[in-house]
């Protein structure tokens, strides 16, 4: 949520700011901002409502911000609207300093008050503003830029990654993290800080993640970076293995396009490292041999996509291991008092490992004695330094909003957890291990054919975009698998849909299908066939137009009742969830596409939501 990225160099600032920013708008891209410091101590700021490409047309109309150093935003409004006053950077009313910030200051308003009162004027709605306008009331008492830095640490409360610029000190950029991600970069050509590694990979891949409390102090040579306590630290430096081109387009008109056809090699990437001669094997759980023995009892906490991961975790492994499983909503987890102890095992999953709820929830989990397991695919991101143990998913960066090489990275790991922790537990028998991991084995290869569906997904989506409304109905696995075929299809087509467990239909929701209503009938499942069909019948004999997605091996039998059908091919039943979401995001990308929708960026939606 809001994209940041500085440099402290050699070169000018400018040109590696807006390509940073440009990479980082998926994260916010209300507005945009850039300041510059040039060697004399001139302070340069242009910001502007937006997106990115409007700040570069206004910047191309004038003389260029000059100057090696400077800092850089993306937003995603919380505190005001968009607007270009409320665009970051945000600068004091003296014009010494210059802030940009992720993250909310909790008790701004008490702040501002005050400082209202001391007669300083404010311009903007944010709570970003406060930070600023602190820092040059404690810079004009304190005369040293730190003291004042560590002076507004101590008074705010909330979370933030901030980047700070003064006039004073032209050569100096200051960086400060708490609840929010910021790593810094070091480059040939000068050293960079960001919110995401995706801004930097163009120009260094030599990163040092940033922890809580933290101050950094960053010039064109040298990076020094404190403690709450000003003590300086050594910190470690982290080689990261994203390729430049992984986060480019690479052809396609958007990156989910991109990114939905990366899956066959997200998933393999997932798999094989851990499968060894038929052998599941998590050497990242190695030392949690005492744990694995003892849990009675799973949550998997998540927000959004990775929640639906969750549900199917829910179905599968309850199956696989017979304890119980629970998904819960990350952002409830932590408010609901959940009855957690050593024998629990919490498993947050998030692709970002920056999601602020998730994020509480870990912490929850741990303060009340469980466990933390996550499944993360940013390395280095909170969550994942954060839990206990960590499992990446090796989908590569994912920059589209809505998420799909994530997901099923995510789910195909959960489910290779699922059955090690079942043989492990001897709940599995040894057949059902094999034929489980020959299924694992086979995806890709399986995900390869459904794409290879590509155009009858497409035509589908000419045929039905119109639609104003869509439900999808499943039972079991195939009502797991349709919460994220509904939230896919509405986060970027901005269809209203909704997800039902097709059983539930007849207590009410059934009300709602009419002529001609489109329902989206998901019979993959392959024990509960018959069951869907009936559910299936149902809505038609009510007039809805049905879309059926089932296997290979039941077609002809659903086909008799649906007006479309998606053919998969069979897997493991406990796999068939990978495989199903391949259409369904296929079909909500063109759905959006026939729609004119700003496919890549959805309104008011960011990418990495760090805000609760
Ligand atoms: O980064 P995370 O996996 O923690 O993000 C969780 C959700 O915000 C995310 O899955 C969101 O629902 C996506 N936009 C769905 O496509």
């Amino acid at each position: 949520m809001c994209g940041i990225v500085g440099f402290a160099g050699k070169k000018e600032a400018l040109p590696i700011l807006l390509d940073g920013l440009e990479r980082l708008e998926y994260r916010g891209y209300d507005s945009a901002g850039v300041a510059v410091v040039s060697l004399d101590g001139d302070l340069q700021v242009k910001k502007s409502k937006g997106r990115l490409s409007v700040l570069r047309e206004i910047l191309d109309t004038q003389s260029p911000l000059s100057g090696n150093i400077g800092i850089g935003h993306t937003r995603w409004a919380t505190h005001g609207e968009p607007n270009d006053t409320n665009a970051h950077p945000h600068v004091g009313q003296e014009g010494k300093i210059a802030v940009v910030h992720n993250g909310i200051i909790e008790n701004y308003l008490e702040i501002k008050k005050s400082l209202i009162r001391k007669g300083i004027v404010f311009s903007s709605d944010t709570d970003t503003e406060v930070i600023v306008q602190l820092l040059e009331y404690y810079y004009r008492k304190k005369s040293n830029l730190m003291d004042a830095v560590y002076a507004v640490l101590n008074r705010i409360k909330g979370a933030y990654a901030m980047g700070i610029l003064c006039s004073d000190n032209p050569g100096q950029m200051i960086a400060a993290r708490k609840d929010a991600p910021l790593l810094i970069g070091y480059g040939e050509d000068g050293n960079y800080i960001a919110s995401d590694v995706t801004a930097l990979l163009a120009h260094t891949r030599t990163v040092t993640y940033m922890e809580d409390d933290e101050v950094a102090v960053i010039t064109a040579d040298d990076v020094q970076i404190f403690d709450r306590d000003r003590f300086q630290l050594e910190k470690e430096k982290h080689e990261i293995e994203w390729d430049v081109s992984a986060a480019e387009k690479g052809g396609y008109a958007h990156f989910m396009l991109k990114e939905i056809m990366e899956q066959p090699e997200a998933v393999r990437k997932t798999i094989s490292p851990r499968l060894a001669d038929g052998e599941i094997v998590l050497e990242e759980l190695r030392d949690a041999k005492e744990l694995m023995k003892n849990i009675s009892r799973i949550y998997i906490v998540a927000c959004g996509s990775a929640y639906h991961v969750g549900m199917v975790g829910k179905y599968a492994l309850e199956k696989m291991m017979h304890i119980p499983v629970e998904a819960c909503l990350a952002s409830e987890f932590r408010y609901s008092e959940p009855i957690l102890g050593e024998s629990s095992l919490v498993i947050i999953i998030s692709q970002s490992g920056e999601t602020l709820d998730s994020m509480a929830a870990l912490r929850e989990a741990k303060r009340r004695g469980s466990k933390v397991l996550s499944i993360v695919n940013v390395m280095g991101s909170s969550i994942a330094r954060e839990s206990d143990y960590v499992l990446y998913t090796w989908a590569g960066p994912e920059i589209a909003v809505a998420t799909t090489k994530a997901y099923t990275t995510q789910m195909v790991l959960l489910l290779m957890f699922g059955v090690y922790l079942a043989k492990q537990l001897d709940r599995m028998e040894q057949e059902e291990y094999m034929a489980v991991t020959r299924g694992l084995q086979e995806l890709p290869e399986k995900i390869s054919i459904v794409l290879s569906d590509i155009d009858h997904y497409q035509k589908a989506a000419s045929r039905y975009f119109n639609h104003n409304s869509v439900f999808y109905i499943g039972r079991n696995l195939d009502y797991a698998l349709g919460l994220e075929g509904s939230l896919k299809l509405k986060e970027i087509s901005y269809i209203h849909s909704e997800s039902y467990a097709a059983g539930e239909l007849k207590h009410g929701t059934i009300s709602l299908i009419e002529h001609g209503t489109l329902v989206v009938a998901l019979a993959t499942y392959e024990p509960l066939v018959e069951k869907s069909l009936s559910n299936i019948v149902e809505v038609k004999s009510r007039g809805a137009e049905v879309i059926a997605m089932t296997t290979e091996l039941t077609a002809s039998l659903i086909g008799s009742q649906a007006s479309e059908m998606f053919v998969i091919p069979k897997t493991h039943s406990l796999l068939q969830s990978v495989l199903g979401v391949i259409p369904l995001q296929l079909f909500a990308y063109y759905v959006a596409l026939n729609r004119g929708c700003d496919i890549d960026k959805p309104r008011n939606l960011a990418k990495s939501v760090t805000v609760e």
